[in-house]
C-alpha cells in the first residue's frame, strides 16, 4: 500500500461513516452534526456520491433509472471520479482550513458494494480508490455493523435488500468488517442495532479524543 495521508496530518479531522443500506448513517451524520454546532467546532457535513458540482452529475448517470447499461469498470471508474473531485473541492480544503469533515460513505463503500457484485476484485477497486483519493484515509472511519438479514426492522432497506438478494448484502457487510479489520485504530466499530443515543455517544467520544478533548 502506497503512503496515506490523515485529516490530520492536513491540519483537520476527517470522519467517515459507513454501513450498508439503512445502518444509519444519515441518522448519525446529523446527531454529530448537532453536537459539534453546539460545541462550536467549525465543520462541514458531506456525503458521497454526489458532493460536488461533477459529482451530482456522476450521481445522476449512475443511479439514474433513464441511464444506459453501465459496465463494472465503467462504474468503479465513475465512482472514483466523483471522489477524486470531492476532495479537491470540498474535503481537502476544509481539513487545510482546519475544519472536522464529516462525510456519510467514502472508499469503503466503492470496496464493498463494487466488490460484492464479484465483477471486480476488491483489491484492484481499493487500488484505484486510493489513487483517485491521493492517499487520504480517514482520522476515523465509523461502521455501523448489522446483519442484513435482522436489519432493524426496516421496510425500505428490506424493499433494497429483496432488490439485490440476501448474499450480496451478506458479502457487503462482510467487506466491510475485513476493511475495519485490516486497520483497526483507524476504525470504530458499532452494533447499529443499538439505540441512536447510545451510538452517537461512540461517536462523540471518538471524535473528542481526535480533538485532543
Ligand atoms: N439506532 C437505530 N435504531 C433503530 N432505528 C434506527 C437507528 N438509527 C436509525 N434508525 C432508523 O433507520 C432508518 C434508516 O436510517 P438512516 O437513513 O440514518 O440510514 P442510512 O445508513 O443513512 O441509510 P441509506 O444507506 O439508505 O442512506 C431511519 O428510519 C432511521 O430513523
Ligand atoms: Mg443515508
Amino acid at each position: 500500500m502506497g503512503d496515506t495521508v490523515t485529516g490530520r496530518d492536513l491540519g483537520g479531522v476527517f470522519v467517515v461513516l459507513e454501513g450498508g443500506d439503512g445502518a444509519g448513517k444519515t441518522t448519525q451524520s446529523r446527531l454529530l452534526d448537532q453536537w459539534l454546532t453546539a460545541e462550536e467546532i467549525p465543520h462541514i457535513m458531506t456525503y458521497e456520491p454526489g458532493d460536488s458540482w461533477l459529482g451530482q452529475r456522476i450521481r445522476q448517470l449512475v443511479l439514474s433509472p433513464d441511464s444506459g447499461p453501465i459496465c463494472s469498470r465503467a462504474e468503479a471508474l465513475l465512482y472514483n471520479a466523483d471522489k477524486a473531485q470531492h476532495l479537491d473541492e470540498v474535503v481537502i480544503p476544509a481539513l487545510r482550513e482546519g475544519k472536522v469533515v464529516v462525510c456519510d460513505r467514502y472508499v469503503d463503500s466503492t470496496i464493498a458494494y463494487q466488490g460484492a457484485g464479484r465483477a471486480l476484485d476488491p483489491d484492484e477497486v481499493g487500488q484505484l480508490a486510493r489513487w483517485a483519493t491521493a492517499g487520504l484515509v480517514p482520522d476515523v472511519t465509523v461502521l455501523l455493523d448489522v446483519d442484513p438479514c435482522e436489519g432493524t426492522g426496516k421496510i425500505a432497506a428490506k424493499d433494497r435488500l429483496e432488490a439485490a438478494g440476501d448474499e450480496f448484502h451478506l458479502r457487503v457487510r462482510q467487506h466491510f468488517l475485513d476493511l475495519a479489520a485490516a486497520h483497526p485504530q483507524r476504525y470504530l466499530v458499532l452494533n447499529a442495532r443499538n439505540t441512536r443515543t447510545q451510538i452517537s455517544e461512540a461517536i462523540r467520544h471518538r471524535v473528542a479524543g481526535l480533538l485532543g478533548r
